[in-house]
């Protein structure tokens, strides 16, 4: 009888909110981006997705299960991932005749989210990471993260930055063939452990425009778009990577909030405009800057992605500062006892703006930078290969 083994490893990874942003591509295909980006990855303890991947001669098709609900695997994105990471199974075991010929049989692949996938956060990032970090991990390949995120980055642009923790850049790359067009680590989440992020879920509706439709509308019709990724991102790269290596926040602050406007501003200027940001996102700005102005200087930076959701970033000194003053003014919400914080007086806020955050944030998430990748044991995938009703 054939082998009918059930061969399986399994992951965790991390969800990544960009402080440089992504926004249009050169390429559709491979996901080849018209200019670099940098993301800060937040704690799997908060946002994670744990991913089983399996392979057996019992299977019959490749098969993916997130939160319970099969996904479509024929996609492009999701087949270039397979392709790519079969190719590399199948290169080792030509040079290794006697290793199992894994790359041949069917997968099973089984997701889970500790965050609602609808709450508009970056789930697809921590998805595929950990899609090609397990089926890496299966295979048993020597990669590197920066390999691996070439692969990922096929299945979502900014699941690449996914593959790393703390503070990770995407070089955008130049080659036809995306070679070059990977993450790299610009220092890990030790080397600034007090970065923390407050995540205000303003809405749990499913976007208006999706990140990859919207990205190609902004290309093809808006005129600001290209001296954004010519001029405007090149600088921003350069301060951020520098304010990120000097642990210098002003500069991180001041850079993060610079890019979500110019990013948000090339959405306005595609036409017809895309509208990420909402009254309630408008409300979470002001109360930043008022938080700032009453500190004499930048302790907290918003940014938002494709959506109204606003995560803010400051240090853990300023904790009282910031997520006290927010926690003041948007009073009873869960979140704020998993860390301990206690409501400050919001005597510096608009109060409007207070108001408006009040009726309109659902959520808090407060979390932090984090690691990358972790291989666990823990496996969502029972001996038998059926998946493990949770
Ligand atoms: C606004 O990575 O979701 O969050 O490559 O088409 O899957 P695709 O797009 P996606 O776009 C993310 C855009 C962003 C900015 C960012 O994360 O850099």
């Amino acid at each position: 009888m054939a082998d009918q083994k059930v061969y399986q490893a399994s992951t965790t990874a991390p969800v990544n909110i960009a402080v440089v942003k992504y926004w249009g591509k050169r390429d559709a295909k491979l996901n080849l981006p018209t200019n670099s980006s940098v993301s800060v990855t937040l704690s799997q303890a908060d946002l994670r997705t744990h991913t089983t991947a399996a392979c057996s001669s019992s299977f019959t098709e490749d098969t993916l299960l997130l939160n319970s609900s099969s996904q479509d695997v024929s996609g492009p994105r999701t087949q270039a991932c397979f392709r790519e990471l079969r190719s590399l199974r199948a290169a080792l075991e030509e040079s290794n005749p006697s290793l199992p010929k894994l790359s041949t049989l069917p997968l099973r692949i089984v997701s889970e989210n500790n965050f609602p996938t609808a709450a508009g956060l970056a789930s697809s990032a921590a998805g595929f990471a950990a899609l090609v970090r397990a089926i890496a991990n299966l295979y048993e390949l020597p990669s590197s993260p920066t390999d691996l995120s070439r692969i990922a980055r096929q299945g979502s642009g900014s699941a690449c930055r996914s593959l790393f923790g703390g503070y990770v850049a995407w070089q955008m790359g130049w080659k036809a063939d995306g070679s070059d067009s990977v993450a790299v680590e610009i220092a890990p989440a030790s080397h600034w452990p007090t970065m923390r992020a407050l995540i205000l879920v303003v809405s749990a509706e499913k976007k208006g425009v999706s990140s990859t439709s919207g990205m190609q509308i902004t290309v093809g019709t808006s005129g600001l778009f290209q001296r954004r990724a010519e001029i405007v991102v090149p600088k921003h790269m350069a301060e951020m990577e520098k304010a990120i290596l000097e642990k210098d926040f002003q500069a991180f602050g001041k850079v993060t909030m610079m890019e979500s406007n110019s990013f948000h501003a090339t959405c306005l200027d595609t036409f017809p405009p895309i509208f990420y940001l909402n009254d309630v996102s408008r409300a979470a700005i002001r109360v930043v800057e008022d938080i700032n102005r009453e500190a004499g200087k930048i302790i907290a930076a918003y940014t938002f992605d494709a959506g109204p959701n606003a995560v803010i970033y400051y240090e853990e000194k300023d904790t009282e500062a910031v997520a006290g003053v927010l926690n003041g003014a948007l009073g009873n919400l869960d979140g704020w006892q998993s860390r301990n914080i206690k409501a400050q007086s919001t005597s510096a806020l608009d109060a409007r703006a207070v108001q408006v955050l009040k009726d309109g944030v659902a959520r808090v998430i407060l979390t932090q930078v984090g690691e990358g990748p972790i291989r666990i044991e823990e496996s969502l995938i029972a001996a038998n290969g059926e998946p493990i009703k949770k």
